[in-house]
């Protein structure tokens, strides 16, 4: 669990989440309910933080319609904003984990992160039940603030 791999009842780490529907709570992290969907919701978990991360790790997955490639748009959104939370509040150097679906991140994503990070790859958790479209992308070695391509 991360509060043990960061020590967060030892106090040598910090971790903070949320989740939009209310979770049992986790000895040694701070949990907000709230949906990553409202700007307000990112900004007070930046709040939270209190500084940068080392590791953003995002297990979000949008309820379940029936509809295959709504559902899957849904979770790569999900996906997205996570990610430009990671952009967001990384050191450099950091990590971002984050579940996706079917054949994992996949074009606009997938560039994003490869411009972002030094190693982008797949990961399926043994946790993970083989018949599940679930898999995580894991990329590492983010490489900090890139100049906008927009600017002069
Ligand atoms: C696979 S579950 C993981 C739950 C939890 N991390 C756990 O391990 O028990 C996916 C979670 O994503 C959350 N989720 C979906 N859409 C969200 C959103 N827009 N903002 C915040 N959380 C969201 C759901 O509420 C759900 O709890």
């Amino acid at each position: 669990m991360a509060v043990e791999r960061v020590g967060a009842l030892e106090n040598t780490g910090l971790v903070v989440g949320l989740d939009m529907l209310e979770m049992e709570p986790v000895a040694g992290a701070e949990i907000l309910l709230a949906n990553i969907h409202e700007t307000e919701s990112v900004e007070r978990l930046r709040h939270l933080l209190n500084g940068s991360a080392d590791v953003v790790l995002s297990d979000m997955a949008a309820p379940t319609t029936g509809h295959a490639s709504t559902d899957h748009l849904r979770t790569v959104a999900l996906c997205e904003l996570a990610l430009d939370f990671a952009l967001l509040v990384l050191a450099p150097g950091g990590t971002f984990v984050a579940k996706v679906f079917k054949g994992g991140a996949e074009g606009g994503l997938l560039g994003e992160l490869k411009r972002n990070f030094t190693s982008v790859r797949h990961a399926k958790p043994e946790a993970s039940r083989a018949e599940s479209a679930e898999t995580y992308v894991v990329a590492m070695g983010y490489k900090g603030h890139l100049p906008d391509p927009e600017a002069d």
